[in-house]
C-alpha cells in the first residue's frame, strides 16, 4: 500500500456480487432439491456468468447482466444434468432477493455517518441492483447506483470505473473501491482507483498488471482502514 494512498477518500465504492450480496445463497435455499451437485452448480454459474460478461465484452455484443445470467444457469444446469422442474425459475427470483454478507449493513452505516459517499458499481443491470440491495435492506445506505449499463460494456472495461469516477466528480484515487474480485480489483487499479480487495474466501492473488492496494477479510475493517 502506497503511502497515504487512503488518505483522502471521499467515496467508497463497492462491488454488488460476491461483495455485498452473496451469490450462492441462491442455490443455497435449494441445496435439498439439487442435492450433491449444489455446490458444483453454484461455482460453475457464476464461472460461466462471468465469462460470458468477458466474451460479450470482446465479441463487441452487448445483453444486460440479468440475461446473461439467466443463459450462464441453463449452461450449468445442462452441464450438470440437473433437470429438476421449476428449478430455473425459482433461482432465478432467488437471484433477485440474495442476502448480503453479516457484516454490511454495520459497516456501510459507519461510512456513511462519517460524511464518506457510498455508492455501487455493478455489472448488474438496474432493476435487478435496486431490487436485490432493497431486499437485503442495505439500498438506503448507499448514495448512489452505478450499473454498467450507462456504457453499454461490462468490467474490467476502463470506461466502467470512469463512470463512478465522473458521476461523483472526485479524482480516481479518492475513490476507494472494494470488490471480493480480484480481476475486478485488477481492472480497478489499472484504472486508478485506491483499492480494496475483500478476500472473504482466502483466494491466492491473481497475475495481473494491476493489483490491491489493500487487502482484508471482510468489510468489518474498511472504516479503520480509510481512517474512520
Ligand atoms: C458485479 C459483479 C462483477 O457486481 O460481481 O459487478
Amino acid at each position: 500500500m502506497a503511502d497515504g494512498q487512503f488518505e483522502n477518500i471521499e467515496a467508497c465504492v463497492f462491488d454488488v456480487y460476491g461483495t455485498l450480496l452473496d451469490f450462492n445463497s441462491a442455490v443455497t435455499r435449494c441445496r435439498d432439491e439439487i442435492g450433491d451437485k449444489a455446490d458444483q452448480l453454484s461455482d460453475l454459474w457464476r464461472r460461466k456468468q462471468l465469462e460470458y460478461t468477458w466474451l460479450r465484452s470482446l465479441m463487441g455484443d452487448h445483453a444486460d447482466f440479468w440475461q446473461v445470467t439467466g443463459e450462464a444457469l441453463d449452461h450449468s444446469l445442462a452441464a450438470l444434468s440437473i433437470e429438476t422442474p421449476s428449478l430455473r425459475e425459482r433461482l432465478m427470483s432467488l437471484y433477485r432477493g440474495l442476502d448480503p454478507y453479516e457484516e454490511v449493513s454495520e459497516t456501510l452505516q459507519t461510512i456513511k455517518s462519517a460524511g464518506i459517499k457510498t455508492a455501487v458499481l455493478s455489472n448488474g443491470e438496474p432493476a435487478m441492483l435496486e431490487e436485490g440491495l432493497a431486499a437485503a435492506g442495505i439500498r438506503d445506505l448507499l448514495d448512489e447506483i452505478y450499473s454498467i449499463e450507462s456504457v453499454g460494456i461490462f468490467k474490467p472495461h476502463p470506461s466502467v470505473y470512469d463512470l463512478a469516477t465522473k458521476s461523483l466528480d472526485v479524482s480516481p484515487e479518492q475513490i476507494a473501491f472494494q470488490s471480493a474480485n480480484g480481476w475486478d480489483i485488477a481492472g480497478a487499479a489499472s484504472y486508478g482507483f485506491s483499492t480494496v480487495w475483500v478476500n472473504r474466501s482466502g483466494l491466492a492473488e491473481e497475475q495481473l498488471p494491476a493489483g490491491p492496494a489493500a487487502t482484508i477479510p471482510s468489510l468489518t475493517t474498511l472504516p479503520q482502514l480509510i481512517g474512520i
